[in-house]
């Protein structure tokens, strides 16, 4: 396959790219077509690495309103919820989900996806599912699995066999919970002990860490510490850090210089932090989501996750990645251009770094891309772009024809799409 006049989210255009034994084997300007090669002219448009999700639980997707819907809206309803529903979960039917989601998921072009599977349930139901799940997708999506205490590591009593257990069946990642302890210093030592079970075992790290509005929560900060401590740099993970909205502006001064120099990588989740943070607030309330633009100039990596689709906690959401994107740049008032461009990064080369998966198109790389319409990264966020043609490994996953809409206007032309003509 040979993709002629692209875009690249890099700012070059007129770009070409061939692909040969799925992988990228040249990328530049005017490249020679060989013969039998299918061309597909891009006629300007974005070609980009794919979609990756940094933050996400496909165990508890499209379950929404099972075994009823979350009426308050609140994280610790839809965390009541996922425990009213775990004990009615069947194996198959998570599978089901699952699957369905991942189809949704490779329609968009989200090609990676990091997802919390939650291990306090005694049978394991859910890593299973996931494990299986992760087999079966492998051909087309690259699942990485996160052992989530969900109902506190120290706090529930089998947690930590169970996770333990899970990392012995494959699952990925060492996950965490530390501001749902009983205590602050039993988040603490949550946080101790996960950090040193994954220096153990090689592994990296992906914390759900200070989702409160608590401006005194500072379990991110023992992240780094201990990040350091172990020599992790690189593999850890701090996710949501909801309370870094609420701290004091002199400590977050300390903290961010902390966080970088233990190489953490922070995930935010716009959608459900907009969504479920800032409730014991009247007004004002706050937005709840953590500093981005101030943890990207103290150069800590940043990505977006979607977190939530369609289950206990968040009733919406279609796999669309340029979703979150979008919310992420409002929340966080990111609308410079190049905040814009960041924004599009924290949900491609940003998070596939924190999955630790290679992240550019680069000559020798996977043949993983999307080809999007829209001419640059802000255009593909300001419309939702539609993923026109989807490849990984040099095989067409998913084609979506290109939005357009039929007008019957007097003097007006017979059609319109939504990309300023220049
Ligand atoms: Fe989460």
């Amino acid at each position: 396959m040979l993709i002629t006049n692209a875009n690249l989210p890099d700012g070059r255009t007129g770009i070409d790219l061939l692909v040969q034994g799925g992988r990228i084997a040249a990328l530049g300007p005017k490249l020679p077509a060989p013969a039998g090669v299918e061309t597909v002219d891009a006629a300007g448009q974005l070609l980009s690495p794919p979609f990756v999700d940094a933050h996400f639980h496909m165990d508890a997707t499209l379950s929404y309103g099972l075994p009823r819907v979350n009426r308050s809206g609140t994280l610790l309803e839809g965390i009541a919820l996922w425990g009213e529903l775990k004990p009615q979960l069947t194996q198959e039917a998570l599978v089901e989900r699952a699957l369905q989601y991942c189809d949704w998921a490779v329609a968009k072009g989200l090609l990676s996806i990091r997802s919390h599977v939650d291990v306090c349930d005694d049978r394991l139901l859910a890593v299973e599912a996931l494990l299986h799940v992760r087999e079966r997708v492998r051909p087309y999506l690259d699942l990485q699995l996160v052992a989530f205490p969900q109902d506190g590591l120290l706090r529930s009593p089998t947690a930590l066999a169970n996770l333990k257990r899970a990392l012995d069946k494959g699952v990925d990642v060492v996950g965490g919970i530390p501001h749902f302890e009983r205590t602050m210093a039993d988040g603490a030592e949550s946080v101790r002990i996960l950090c040193e079970l994954a220096a153990e075992r090689g592994l990296r790290v992906d914390m759900h860490c200070d989702e409160s509005d608590d401006p005194h929560s500072r379990h991110v900060e023992t992240l780094a510490f201990h990040t350091q401590r172990l020599g992790l740099h690189g593999r850890v993970t701090g996710s949501h850090l909801t309370s870094m909205h609420s701290m004091d502006n002199y400590y977050v001064s300390k903290l961010l210089p902390l966080m970088a120099e233990a190489q953490l990588h922070a995930v935010a989740n716009p959608l459900i932090n907009i969504t479920l943070q800032g409730r014991h607030d009247s007004y004002p309330k706050r937005r709840g989501m953590t500093r981005v633009p101030e943890l990207l100039a103290a150069g800590v990596n940043v990505a977006f996750g979607h977190d939530c689709v369609m289950d206990p906690w968040y009733s919406l959401g279609s796999a669309d990645m340029l979703e979150v994107a979008a919310m992420g740049l409002h929340v966080a008032q990111m609308t410079s251009q190049a905040q814009m461009r960041a924004c599009f990064d924290a949900v491609t080369v940003n998070a596939a770094r924190v999955l630790g998966r290679p992240a550019e198109l680069a000559v020798g790389a996977p043949a993983d891309f999307v080809l999007l319409q829209a001419a640059d990264p802000v255009e593909a966020i300001r419309l939702r772009a539609t993923r026109l043609l989807v490849v990984r490994g040099g095989r067409v996953l998913a084609r979506t024809p290109a939005a357009t809409a039929a007008l019957s206007l007097p003097e007006r032309p017979a059609s319109v799409d939504w990309r300023v003509q220049r």
